[in-house]
């Protein structure tokens, strides 16, 4: 079967996994790596069954909103949307939403990776043959600059699923908040953003390192591909994973531990880590839903609507212009 998903290509600039893994190594004090070099091809699946696994309860408890309150969801958006998902991944949340609303008119997916681009695309154009699908492979931390939409729409919806906004400093939160609402072009349009919400600690840690490990593999990931793409010689017996809740910052923490001093060679450089020294990996920030109503207002959005689930696990957000 074949179709005819319009692509744009806005030509993401290439990682310089290099550069960036030798800055964040070299650094004085907390040694780093962005984030997104957990997300390589072996990454991304274990994600994915980190997201099935029990103690992870992010992406279960935001499917099982959108069930509870789907009809609230449709009501607020209204008919013949046209949706903007930024980052879709393999993602399957799209169908939850598409599913959910009122005659949505079209969907854009917006990716960096053409592979997952194209598929989650084409995937969709077959499941919705009445909704336009198109595909913009594009840097969602950059500007984005939107094709024309050619099917009759009443709105523009923005949908940023997940915990993702929480994965930025709090500036970085700010400024991704900024460019969906340069998204928003009437006051018609609405962005939906899932935020997780602030809880007991000891829900957090459990749901950072699962008891079956698979968080574990998928952070000690980064070591396997950093020896594969930049020839390093992590040796993975002597380091583990930890995740820290920063209760200051409201934020877990992904970090990769040393067990021992030790020396590796990265990309030709020696690295030297004392014992229980770290990798800083990742942040996960939690909010309230004031503070989130707060960081949306400084990027001259404002909070229509916030769905929970039972529990106050996880927030779906709907926002507007301010
Ligand atoms: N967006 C996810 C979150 O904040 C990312 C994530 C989940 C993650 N588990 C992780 C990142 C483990 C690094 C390590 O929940």
């Amino acid at each position: 079967m074949t179709t005819t998903v319009k692509m744009t290509d806005l030509h993401p600039p290439a990682d310089d996994v290099r550069a960036d893994v030798l800055e964040g190594l070299q650094a004085e004090g907390q040694k780093t790596v962005p984030c997104k070099y957990l997300y390589d091809a072996r990454g991304s699946v274990l994600f994915d069954e980190i997201t099935e696994t029990k103690a992870y309860y992010p992406t279960r408890t935001e499917m099982s909103i959108f069930d509870r309150e789907s009809a609230s969801i449709a009501d607020a958006v209204g008919p013949r949307a046209a949706v903007i998902e930024l980052g879709s991944g393999a993602s399957l949340k799209i169908r939850k939403l598409l599913d959910i609303l009122d005659e949505p008119a079209a969907y854009v997916s917006v990716e960096i990776s053409k592979e997952h681009l194209a598929q989650s695309a084409e995937e969709a154009a077959q499941a919705y043959p009445d909704v336009e699908v198109q595909a913009v492979c594009a840097d969602f931390t950059r500007p984005i600059e939107m094709p024309e939409i050619e099917a009759d729409h009443d709105s523009r919806l923005v949908f940023f699923p997940g915990s993702t906004i929480g994965n930025f400093t709090p500036e970085g939160t700010r400024a991704m908040l900024a460019r969906i609402r340069e998204l928003l072009i009437s006051e018609a349009d609405a962005a939906i953003v899932g935020a997780d919400l602030e809880k007991d600690p000891s829900i957090l840690r459990e749901a950072y390192d699962d008891p079956d490990g698979v968080t574990a593999a998928f952070n000690l990931n980064l070591l396997e591909r950093l020896n594969r793409e930049l020839g390093a010689d992590f040796d993975l017996a002597s380091f583990h994973h930890e995740a820290r809740y920063n209760d200051q910052k409201k934020r877990i923490e992904m970090h990769i531990v040393s067990d021992r001093e030790q020396t590796v060679s990265v990309a030709g450089h020696r690295v030297r880590f004392g014992a229980g020294e770290t990798i800083h990996t990742e942040n996960s920030h939690k909010f309230t839903t004031a503070k989130f109503s707060a960081l949306a207002g400084e990027a001259g959005l404002r909070l229509d609507k916030a769905w929970t689930d039972e529990n106050d696990l996880f927030s779906v957000n709907l926002l507007r212009r301010a």
